[in-house]
């Protein structure tokens, strides 16, 4: 649920700060990308290097550093879930009416992600009327509201107040990302990698697909809520939070599509299926002394041309181009040939772009005769542009 989630952990003033340095080590042992927020009360309880140490991100602290032209609206719009443990009754009220006085507070008014608060605070502020209201607007625009608990509190005192325990949080925070994301409740496919086609026991006809496109693509979708099903011919490594099916030929990802596909919303065919594999394997090694094999090649089944032919209505696919040649008449040549919704069309002989490479630059064709070129960005921000067209689409149909 966690996996890949990007979170921001916004930290203020108050003792169980020091609390959040739990909270941090948790959301990042669980594969969530951590970025912390800590207010300048925060800083009087807990240092900023903890955080720096144990997030995925250095924590921010204030508006005017970092390298980000607007922190506070970039990270608001790329977060999944803004959680804030311990509140203050300042931040909670600053969120209620709408007021942003640092980063922290700035983050939570720019951010359209659902926000965990989680108030920690001596019991007469908890139940201070203004605070009392406060946390039922923000109950009633959604927010998730984590009540503290009774018991000691800073300075002896005891009663209500204490922050919530971690587990009560991630929980909390676990079941607010189940039913978020513009993919929740979407089960997506996707395949990824180069097959590989035996020869004999120990060669094999290969191809340059290094994989990371796919996985990105599966990063995205369950980063945005879908039941992902990754099924991949590459060894680089895995998204976490997806099924994953490990194959090696087009025939064995042909099986493994035969038995995901059909009840997929959305198949994305980012792998690179060999077009052709020996008709003979043999059994043992061919051995250097009987001189060179000559090996007959036929062709595979073209796998997404099948899926194109027997799609269910609404069910989206996507499948990629590799081209070296007529980049965009290729592509849509393959685009209407498959039955597919979008093509990803891939100039694979273009600097820094496609097969091996961690940048991409790609169009993305759709039936409709549109085309969005997305200059060379990461393979993550690639899979964002796919899966953003994606979520489109099946807003359309649904
Ligand atoms: N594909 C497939 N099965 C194959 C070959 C390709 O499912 N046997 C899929 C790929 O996963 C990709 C799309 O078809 O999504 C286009 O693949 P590509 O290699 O670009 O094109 P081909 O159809 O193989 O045609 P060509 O190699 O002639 O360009």
């Amino acid at each position: 649920m966690l996996a890949g989630r990007r979170i921001v952990l916004g930290v203020s003033g108050g003792i169980a700060a020091y609390k959040s340095v739990e909270l941090c080590r948790r959301l990042v042992d669980a594969g969530a990308h951590v970025t912390p927020v800590l207010t300048e009360g925060a800083l009087r309880f807990v240092g900023r290097t903890t955080f720096d140490a144990l997030a995925s991100e250095r924590a921010l602290v204030s508006l005017w550093e970092g390298d980000q032209r607007i922190p506070h609206t970039e990270l608001g719009r790329r977060a999944d879930l803004v959680v804030v443990a311990p509140a203050t009754a300042r931040v909670v009220g600053a969120l209620a009416n709408g007021l942003s006085t640092d980063v922290l507070t700035n983050v939570l008014i720019a951010t359209r992600a659902p926000v965990v608060v989680c108030p920690a605070m001596h019991t007469e502020m908890w139940e201070h009327p203004a605070v009392v209201a406060n946390i039922a607007t923000l109950r009633s625009r959604g927010v998730t509201i984590v009540d503290p608990e009774a018991g000691r509190l800073a300075g002896g005192d005891v009663g209500v107040g204490r922050l919530a325990n971690t587990e009560s949080i991630l929980a909390a925070i676990e079941s607010t990302l189940a039913g978020s994301g513009d993919l929740a409740g979407r089960r997506v496919v996707v395949t990824a990698g180069g097959t590989r086609e035996p020869i004999d026991a120990v060669r094999v006809i290969a191809n340059r697909s290094s994989g990371r496109q796919g996985h990105a693509i599966a990063a995205d979708a369950i980063r945005r809520g879908a039941e992902v099903v990754l099924i991949t011919a590459a060894d680089t490594s895995v998204p976490e939070g997806c099924t994953i099916v490990k194959v090696e030929t087009a025939e064995q990802m042909g099986a493994a599509l035969d038995a995901h596909a059909p009840t997929a919303d959305v198949v994305v065919m980012a792998a690179a299926v060999a077009d052709f594999r020996p008709v003979l394997v043999s059994k043992g090694k061919h051995k250097k002394a009987d001189g060179p094999p000559a090996i007959e090649l036929e062709p595979t089944p073209d796998l997404l041309a099948a899926l194109g032919a027997t799609k269910r209505p609404g069910q989206i696919l996507v499948g990629f181009a590799a081209e070296t040649d007529d980049l965009l008449e290729n592509a849509r040549k393959k685009l209407a040939s498959k039955s597919l919704d979008l093509i990803v069309a891939n100039d694979v002989s273009a600097p820094d772009v496609g097969f091996s490479h961690v940048t991409n630059a790609v169009t993305i064709l759709d039936s409709e005769g549109g085309a969005e070129e997305t200059g060379l960005l990461s393979k993550a921000e690639i899979a964002t542009r796919v899966i953003d067209r994606v979520a489109r689409l099946l807003t359309a149909v649904r």
